[in-house]
């Protein structure tokens, strides 16, 4: 199954939960590939990736056709491969747009290297330009993280209709699996309103897990880790182990979603 994702805004902990959320199903043993399609390619560098190592990376996948499974690479996680996302990146929505199918040329270089893996995860830049369309149009449903702020649901509800018809005038079923509470700080007043403000609106759609400010998620990128090799006891690592229970419940409970897992045979591990 493909998941992109995806939010408006920067800063929402996309790339903390693409990394951690991967980390989190590879220790439970499903085969994961993160592919990084933000140009500042944090998630690369969260899984250890120094500047001078991006290249190769999703940018030649999508720009020169290079074939996915020769840009793959193992990451310090077992069960948890990684495709770099590179500076190359941020040409691409320029590159992309002079294309006659611009929002549809990531999904057929996935379709084979999908069968691969149990989950691949989409890690978007934050806005919906060209890379994040053709993430929405090359993913089995997307994820949305959220933080608890003012006018949070506004934001929601306009990328979530965005999403959808950026994923229909494609002709894909693309929707949304949940919305994700991240960097919840509930010694805000303000948080507990806004979140029940979300699950009004959004129902069964956000995810029971909240995750909250947690000082170890912010601090594990910089040595190169996810949380669960930096400080698994951290409550970062609890939320992210949890949210990968809840995920996998959530894919189970969709028949659209729940046979897209590993195929048999096809590409070899
Ligand atoms: N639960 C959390 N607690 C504390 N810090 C967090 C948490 N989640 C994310 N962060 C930190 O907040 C910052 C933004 O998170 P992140 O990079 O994951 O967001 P993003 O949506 O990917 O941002 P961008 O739009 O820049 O790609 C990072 O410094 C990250 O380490
Ligand atoms: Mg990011």
């Amino acid at each position: 199954m493909i998941t992109a994702v995806i939010s408006k805004k920067g800063g929402v902990g996309k790339t903390t939960t693409s990394v951690n959320l991967s980390a989190a199903l590879a220790r439970r043993g499903q085969r994961v590939l993160l592919i990084d399609l933000d140009p500042n390619a944090g998630a690369s560098m969260s899984l250890g990736v120094g500047k001078a190592e991006l290249g190769p990376s999703s940018a030649d996948l999508l720009l020169r056709g290079t074939s996915a499974t020769s840009l793959v690479r193992e990451t310090g996680v077992e069960n948890l491969h990684l495709m770099t996302a590179s500076v190359d990146l941020r040409g691409a929505e320029a590159e992309l747009d002079k294309r006659p199918r611009k929002d549809i040329v990531l999904a057929p270089h996935l379709e084979s290297i999908r069968r691969g893996y149990d989950q691949i995860f989409l890690d978007c830049p934050s806005s919906i330009g060209l890379l994040t369309r053709n993430a929405i149009t090359a993913a089995d449903a997307f994820l949305v993280p959220a933080t608890p702020q003012f006018l949070a649901v506004d934001g929601l509800e306009h990328l979530v209709q965005t999403a959808s018809r950026v994923a229909l005038s494609a002709g894909r079923q693309t929707g949304l699996l949940g919305i994700l509470v991240t960097m919840a700080d509930y010694r805000l007043r303000a948080t507990r309103d806004v979140i029940a403000d979300i699950r009004r609106r959004f129902g069964t759609k956000v995810f029971v897990v909240e995750v909250r400010t947690n000082v170890s998620l912010a601090e594990a990128p910089a040595y190169g880790q996810t949380v669960f090799e930096y400080k698994p006891q951290a409550t970062g690592a609890k939320a992210y182990q949890l949210l990968a229970e809840e995920f996998l419940d959530t894919v189970r409970s969709q028949p659209s979603l729940a046979g897209l897992g590993r195929q048999p045979v096809g590409v070899s591990w």
